[in-house]
C-alpha cells in the first residue's frame, strides 16, 4: 500500500493566513497541520509515501519533511500546476503508485481515528470512510439505504439526503489510476474524487466505513481553531 498526500490548492478561505504560506504549513496547536495525516499513514503501516504540493512554497515543504528520516518513512514529492481536483492526484501519482494499492489523504483532514484495521482488511474495489456531522452541506455526502447500503454520493448537496460526510482519507485498488485518466471535469472544472467513488459504487466495489472518531477538515477559521484546542487538550491530558 503506497500513500498520498495531496496538499495543493490555493487556501483563498484563509487569507491572510495563507498570503504568505501554505495551508497545509500552518500550525495546529504545536505541530505544522501536514505532520497529521503523515502520523495517519504512518499508524496505517504505510511507508512511501507522495506529497503533492502546490508550486508556491514547494521549497517550504522539503525544507520541512526532506527524505523522511526523521518520520521513519520516504516522501517523494510531485508539484500540482494548477488546483485541477482531488482525484488528478491519481494521474500525478501514476508512476508512483506503481502496481500498488493506494492510499490517499488529503493534507488539512486531522483524525484522532485508528484506521489499521479497516486497511488490514482491504485487498480490491475502494473504501472510504463517513461521519455524522452537523454541516453536511461541506462535504460530499452520502445516502443510505434502511440497511444503511451506500446508495449515492453527492458532491456539497444543497439539501444533503443523510448526515454522513465522507472524510478526506481514500483506499483504492490500482484501477483507480485508469477511472481518474477517464474522468471528465465536473461544472466547477475540477476531477472530482466523488465521480470516483461513484464509479466504483455503481460496480459494487465501494466499502464505506462509519468512523466514531475525531476528525475535522482544518480548511476554515472555525475548524482549524476547534481542531488546535483539540490537540491542545489531548496533550495536556497525556501529559498528566
Ligand atoms: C473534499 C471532497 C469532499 C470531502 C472533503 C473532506 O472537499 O471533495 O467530498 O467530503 O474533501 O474534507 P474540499 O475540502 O476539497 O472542499
Amino acid at each position: 500500500m503506497k500513500g498520498i498526500i495531496l496538499a495543493g490548492g490555493k487556501a483563498t478561505r484563509l487569507r491572510p493566513l495563507t498570503k504568505i504560506t501554505s495551508k497545509q504549513l500552518l500550525p495546529v496547536y504545536d505541530k505544522p497541520m501536514i505532520f497529521y495525516p503523515i502520523e495517519t499513514l504512518k499508524s496505517m503501516g504505510i511507508k512511501e509515501i507522495l506529497v503533492i504540493i502546490a508550486p508556491d512554497y514547494s521549497g517550504h515543504y522539503l525544507n520541512l519533511l526532506g527524505s523522511g528520516i526523521d518520520f521513519g518513512v520516504k516522501f517523494s514529492y510531485e508539484i500540482q500546476d494548477e488546483p485541477r481536483g482531488l482525484a488528478d492526484a491519481f494521474r500525478i501519482g501514476e508512476n508512483f503508485i506503481g502496481n500498488d494499492n493506494v492510499t490517499m489523504i488529503l493534507g488539512d483532514n486531522i483524525f484522532d481515528y485508528d484506521f489499521s484495521t479497516n486497511i488490514s482488511e482491504f485487498n480490491k474495489g475502494a473504501m472510504v470512510f463517513a461521519k455524522k456531522v452537523d454541516d453536511p452541506f461541506r462535504f460530499g455526502v452520502i445516502e443510505f439505504d434502511k440497511d444503511m447500503k451506500a446508495i449515492s454520493i453527492e458532491e456539497k448537496p444543497e439539501k444533503p439526503k443523510s448526515n454522513y460526510a465522507v472524510v478526506g482519507l481514500y483506499v483504492y485498488d490500482n484501477k483507480v489510476i485508469e477511472l481518474a485518466k477517464n474522468l471528465k471535469p465536473s461544472l466547477r472544472g475540477e476531477l472530482e474524487i466523488t465521480d470516483l467513488n461513484n464509479i466504483y459504487l455503481a460496480k459494487g466495489e465501494l466499502k464505506v466505513g462509519i468512523i466514531d472518531g475525531v476528525w475535522e477538515d482544518a480548511g476554515t477559521f472555525d475548524s482549524l481553531l476547534r481542531i488546535s484546542n483539540y490537540m491542545a487538550s489531548k496533550k495536556m491530558k497525556n501529559e498528566k
